[in-house]
């Protein structure tokens, strides 16, 4: 056990807000009462606003992956001609889950590290269809990059208007521009313990007009998923199946949190973090996984230096109280991650660069002390307008 406060610099889950921990420590209520129903229906007006939706918003209870599983199920029918744009893990994760349910799945598979191409996604439509769903990533937690989404929602539109687009915005939503309406997005999923600063547990799905239309028609198996039986059940101020009422409590006072802060100052500080982590890792001579153009504002990659030890490495951060993420997939072993999305603040980072000058330099590398801190702040500053 550190006995130091561990800054925890994961993509998720985040770290808590006090006021969200102690919401979470909260006496239990009637989930079929009306202290609920006033609470679940705050949230959902609430979330719509954070998604920039007139949809609906229904909360599930279950990990971002649950999330995902509901889209999948509750809008399709096997055979259905999906397809499946990915650029890291969680995009595999999204396509595979429709091809367990029978999808019919077409992947259109970017390298590592770059966003989807519009353009190449407009080629894979027209070759081919009709198409029942387009699945994209809006922000790929593997490998740290942001996709384009307005631009790829833009192009299925055009390209294959019948298509739903189902977007995994898990790790973005909540931190960095969104317009779920304006961009045209049918089913958007998001989750807790990312942007939200709460724990994990729940899993949000905006779902458009059009959207039910298709799950009136969707045939996949499904029970605990069926996002139909979420909408009935929170007509009436409830949810098909027990919720996590605690993270509830928790969601409640974190949407105050954001609130009180304004999305556009939250878009901003990300922004600010973001600029931070990527000018610091840079100064202290790591490569950045991401194509620059497309790097995420809640998370970071960056490679591991062949001469560099990520055990030892990785030990002496811990010990000194930070903790990252590491690779995931073919990534595992070769990058490490910095998560700075939800509960995040400039000084926080600039706390993580520290460690990890520090550590650097207990490794014998030749590392200035104070110019990854200052490299990042400055990369803050200017980010905020503050610094030319
Ligand atoms: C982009 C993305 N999709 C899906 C998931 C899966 O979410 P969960 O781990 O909550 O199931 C994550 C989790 O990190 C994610 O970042």
């Amino acid at each position: 056990m550190n006995r130091f406060e561990p800054n925890l610099r994961i993509p998720g889950p985040t770290s808590l807000p006090d006021a969200v921990r102690e919401a979470g420590a909260r006496q239990m209520v009637n989930h079929r009462g009306p202290e609920f129903a006033t609470l679940q229906n705050g949230i959902i007006e609430r979330l719509k606003a954070f998604y920039k939706t007139q949809n609906d918003v229904l909360i599930v209870t279950a990990a971002g992956t649950g999330g995902l599983e509901s889209a999948i199920v509750s809008f399709l029918s096997p055979g259905d001609k999906v397809l499946a744009v990915t650029i890291g893990a969680f995009g595999d994760r999204f396509a595979k889950i429709a091809t367990v349910y029978g999808a019919n799945v077409t992947k259109l598979s970017f390298e590592w590290g770059k966003a989807a191409d519009p353009a190449k996604v407009r080629e894979a439509l027209t070759a081919d269809g009709p198409w029942k769903a387009v699945l994209l990533t809006q922000n790929e937690t593997s490998t740290a990059v942001t996709n384009p989404i307005k631009e790829l929602a833009e192009v299925v539109t055009d390209a294959a208007p019948d298509a739903l687009v189902i977007v995994d915005a898990i790790s973005g939503l909540g931190a960095v521009p969104f317009e779920t309406d304006e961009w045209k997005l049918d089913v958007v999923v998001s989750g807790s313990q990312k942007a939200w600063m709460v724990a994990p547990g729940l899993s949000f799905v905006s779902v458009s007009p059009r959207a039910w239309d298709a799950a009136a028609a969707a045939k996949m198996p499904k029970f605990y998923f069926d996002l139909a039986a979420h909408r009935t059940s929170a007509e009436a101020g409830q949810t098909p199946w027990t919720p996590a009422v605690a993270v509830m409590f928790q969601l409640d006072v974190a949407l105050n949190m954001m609130e009180q802060e304004g999305l556009d100052d939250i878009w901003k500080r990300h922004a600010a973090v973001g600029a931070a982590v990527r000018a610091g890792l840079t100064t202290l001579g790591f490569k950045l996984l991401a194509d620059p153009a497309y790097a995420s504002n809640t998370v970071t990659g960056a490679w591991i230096p062949e001469d560099l030890e990520w055990k030892a490495f990785n030990g002496k951060l811990r010990k000194l109280g930070l903790i990252v993420a590491g690779g995931q997939g073919a990534l595992k072993g070769k990058i490490f991650r910095i998560g700075h999305l939800g509960h995040v603040t400039v000084p926080s980072i600039l706390n993580a660069m520290a460690v990890l000058e520090q550590t650097l330099i207990e490794l014998g590398r030749p590392v200035v002390p104070g110019t990854a801190v200052q490299a990042a702040q400055v990369a803050a500053l200017k980010s905020l307008g503050l610094a030319k």
